[in-house]
């Protein structure tokens, strides 16, 4: 997965403009700052160093991780047409675009971005889209969408501040709401209370539970996935990296207020593959079962040789005899 070209031709330029030693020292403390848990209007950079160094090392990222939940998500809508989008903590506009290419009739989105420079570059990239420059605590309620987005941007918020900010999202939200999170303990636990939060308001479980029944994944482990994430030849040398791609890993939850159809079990670990036979570890409405595919299985394990960390299981084409 991979930004759209007019998003890294746009990167690139911005990227020049700084140097290459200016954007490495950014992008190096951008990360640790992340890696520490703090929220990005404290990183300690100018506001250009601060803006091109997430353009060019997070938002690939942040894109292909909203990339993904939207294309699981949107499988289970039913059918139903996302025309409208309220994006929260919009960043340079990430999750916004992975939308528009998720949900084609998705023409009128507002972003909401607190910080100027931040909203400065996403204007440049939508900017036949409404940009709102403010603070997403004081402002609101906000008009409905059908879709609300609020990717790695509650979990910068303290407490009360940030289950309000749930609340009014979920209000906002005309047909389904969608929240990601970095994939860490800190980032699960807050989807999970999000999750419980807004099952209680009366939200159906879109993705990646199969149901809205309590959650059983107990603590030491916490829930998350992986995107893959094709480095550009600007992000491997932003990064020093040697490897041609990163895997993002990520918490999400995505609920809808009308929800058509039953969403099978959901792979939660790496499948483990070997001679004769795939592990997979699947949670289902009867909680996390470990389920062994033998070769002997005829479709079921054609169907297990291409099943991924974050799938369905049985996949949405594999409908197993029981
Ligand atoms: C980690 S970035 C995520 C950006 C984008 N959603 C993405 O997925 O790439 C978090 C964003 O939330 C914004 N943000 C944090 N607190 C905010 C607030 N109180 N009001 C509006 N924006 C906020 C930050 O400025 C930053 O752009």
């Amino acid at each position: 997965m991979q930004l759209p070209p007019q998003v890294r031709e746009y990167v690139e330029q911005r990227a020049a403009r700084l140097g290459h030693a200016a954007l490495e020292q950014a992008a190096e403390a951008l990360s640790e700052h992340y890696r520490a848990g703090r929220p990005t209007a404290s990183a300690p950079l100018s506001r250009e160093e601060k803006v091109v160094a997430y353009l060019a090392t997070r938002m690939p990222a942040t894109f292909a991780a909203a990339d993904l939940v939207l294309r699981e998500a949107g499988r289970r809508l039913g059918g139903l047409r996302i025309s409208s989008s309220l994006d929260l903590g919009a960043g340079t506009g990430a999750a916004t675009l992975a939308a528009r290419e998720v949900f084609p009739d998705l023409l009128e989105a507002t972003l909401l971005e607190a910080d100027p420079s931040f909203a400065g570059a996403g204007r440049q990239l939508l900017p036949e889209q409404r940009w709102i420059e403010s603070d997403l605590r004081e402002a609101g309620p906000w008009q409905t969408h059908d879709l609300v987005l609020a990717c790695y941007t509650l979990g910068e918020l303290d407490d009360p501040e940030r289950i309000a900010a749930l609340d009014r999202a979920w209000q906002a939200a005309r047909i389904a709401l969608v929240l990601i999170e970095p994939g860490t303990t800190r980032g699960f636990h807050w989807v999970r209370e999000a999750r419980d939060r807004l099952i209680r308001q009366g939200g159906r479980v879109l993705a990646p539970c199969p149901g809205d029944g309590p959650c059983p994944i107990a603590s030491p482990d916490w829930c998350h996935f992986g995107a893959r994430v094709e480095r550009s030849s600007l992000h491997r040398r932003t990064k020093r990296a040697a490897l041609g791609y990163e895997d993002e890993k990520f918490s999400y939850v995505a609920l809808a207020r009308a929800f058509a159809g039953r969403t099978p079990g959901r792979i939660v670990r790496r499948p483990g593959r070997h001679a004769g036979w795939i592990d997979l570890t699947v949670c289902g409405r009867e909680g996390i079962r470990p389920e062994k595919i033998t070769r002997r299985q005829g479709p079921a394990w054609r169907a297990a040789r291409k099943a991924e960390w974050g799938g369905t299981w049985p996949p949405d084409t594999y409908t197993p005899h029981t």
